[in-house]
């Protein structure tokens, strides 16, 4: 799907779209409505009351009038629901609003749409933060992973003209540009996500990262199967070894301008197919495990779009990446792997991968650069699909003030984050007999996804380190109208946020 969102100087030219889309607040009255409407030949007030649509969250209605000569329009009309404690109406019912609007546009065959967006100080936000926003919402809900439909009537294109209320029209070019590079990256990371397996392999993610290095002036270094083995990193080595594609560590990194910034590290998950190796998952199981990778894409997709932001911190992006099948080289349950840091795990299940991967990827970031955090993105568990649910990524860490720095921007960003206990009792979960630690946890300690964690914990060091289980978020999430079916890209909103808003 080629997307196009534009931005429209005057209220007026929208009228000229196939489709319009108004929001109206809960309990609007007949003033709340476009002028332009006045004289589209329909009493939209009256049509409004005849349809019970009041503004309510969640709710729309539509029609279609003439609101140029001999042209048909297709009016929307979407409800901002009530304003809550702060008095402001709720950016999440927005967002869904948008992405309702734009699935019934494309539901009726339709690739044109103008939206009148209401002020932004209704939702307690700047200008520029709103239209960034609505920005990209609007690219992300006209996503569709269509790459391989031949189908010759299938729509392919989509544009989209925002228009900003008259007193966010100053700061709605750079909010469109900001939203701009955070749709392309969210949608890049879906698009990798939704690729076939066999068409997105170690090889073709690391040549991502190479490609948006080169596009946007970045640092890229990357080692392959020989150099992972020789730099002691064998965990990621030890996953590869089921599979006939070479495994790749990737490093993205960002500058900012002032030297002394900060430095964030984030490090994604990239197993491009988890097939659970020797432990291999029942079919049903299997059928998502293209989106094994989701960590990691993210994490690529993030750097290049704060290159891009010239975000004021510097950034590096960690992605071990291999595919876990089940060869005849495969590690095998009860082999016992030594990591980059020297640390050793028993092997108890080969589909519990994920952590052997991010265990070298850790070590090496916290033992070559210096980091003043590190953020972990995988979807490593299926716990945390029971443990949260769809709508949130699980969060785990020790350090309180980073989690705090997270949640708020999940909050911000609409990416959500659910944190989950952690503490020391949880530890005992993967101790071994014969190894120092065990990549599956005590079943009478149940918590998975904590104790998946707390495996990654043992190879942060001191630096302060966050982990987000992205297995609920990433792929196939119900009911939220901005997000269809397949890959959400959760988390590329939330690392970039968290980066803009680091200071
Ligand atoms: N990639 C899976 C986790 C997953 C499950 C992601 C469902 C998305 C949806 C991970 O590698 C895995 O299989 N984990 C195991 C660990 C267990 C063997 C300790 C799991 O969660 O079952
Ligand atoms: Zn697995
Ligand atoms: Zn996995």
């Amino acid at each position: 799907m080629q997307i196009a969102v534009s931005m429209l100087k005057k209220r007026e030219q929208a009228s000229k779209a196939p489709a319009v889309v108004y929001f109206l607040p809960e309990s609007f009255s007949a003033k709340d409505l476009d002028p332009s409407l006045a004289d589209c030949g329909l009493d939209i007030a009256a049509f409004l009351k005849d349809r019970a649509f009041v503004g309510a969250k969640g709710s729309s209605a539509h029609v279609v009038v003439s609101l140029v000569p001999k042209k048909f329009t297709l009016l929307i009309f979407v409800g901002m629901g009530k304003r809550n404690e702060q008095k402001h109406f709720s950016m999440e019912t927005m967002r869904r609003g948008v992405g309702s609007a734009i699935k019934c546009v494309q539901a009726k065959k339709i690739s044109e749409v103008a939206m009148l967006l209401p002020e932004s100080s209704l939702f307690g936000i700047s200008g520029h933060d709103f239209i960034k926003d609505m920005y990209a919402i609007a690219s992300m809900a006209a996503y569709k992973f269509d790459a391989f439909i031949t189908k010759k009537d299938a729509k392919k294109t989509m544009d989209i003209a925002l228009c900003a209320a008259p007193g966010d029209q100053k700061a709605s070019k750079d909010g469109a540009q900001a939203g701009a590079i955070i749709a392309q990256a969210v949608n890049r990371a879906r698009y990798l996500n939704d690729m076939p397996p066999s068409q997105m392999t170690p090889t073709d993610l690391a040549h991502e990262a190479k490609t948006l290095a080169k596009e946007h002036g970045l640092e890229c270094t990357i080692f392959d199967g020989k150099k992972i083995k020789e730099l002691g990193m064998l965990g990621l080595h030890g996953v590869a070894l089921g599979s006939d594609q070479d495994p790749r560590f990737v490093i993205l990194h960002y500058r900012a301008k002032k030297a002394n910034a900060p430095t964030l590290g984030f490090v994604g998950k990239g197993i491009t197919f988890d097939s659970g190796g020797l432990s291999i998952k029942p079919a049903n199981s299997m059928e998502t495990m293209k989106d094994d990778m989701a960590g990691a894409s993210a994490v690529i997709q993030a750097v290049a779009a704060l290159a891009q932001l010239q975000a004021d911190v510097h950034v590096i992006g960690f992605a071990p990446i291999s595919e876990n099948l089940l060869g005849g080289s495969a590690q095998k349950p009860g082999d016992i792997v030594t990591f980059y840091n020297g640390k050793t795990a028993e092997v108890r299940n080969t589909d519990a991968e994920g952590r052997l991967i991010l265990a070298d990827a850790l070590a090496y970031a916290t033992k070559n650069f210096k980091l003043d955090c590190i953020v972990d993105v995988a979807t490593l568990t299926g716990a945390c699909i029971y443990a949260v649910g769809p709508f949130y990524s699980a969060l785990v860490s020790d350090n309180q003030p980073l989690a705090d720095r997270i949640k708020e921007a999940g909050n911000r960003s609409g990416d959500c984050v659910w944190q989950l206990p952690f503490g020391d009792d949880f530890k005992a979960a993967i101790a071994s007999d014969i190894a120092d630690i065990q990549n599956v946890g005590d079943p009478r300690i149940a918590a998975g996804t904590i104790t998946a964690a707390c495996f990654l914990r043992e190879f942060s060091g001191d630096v302060p380190w966050a982990h987000l289980d992205i297995a609920s978020s990433s792929f196939n999430v119900p009911n939220i109208s901005y997000v269809g079916k397949g890959a959400t890209g959760s988390s590329v909103r939330l690392l970039i946020d968290l980066a803009m808003h680091w200071r």
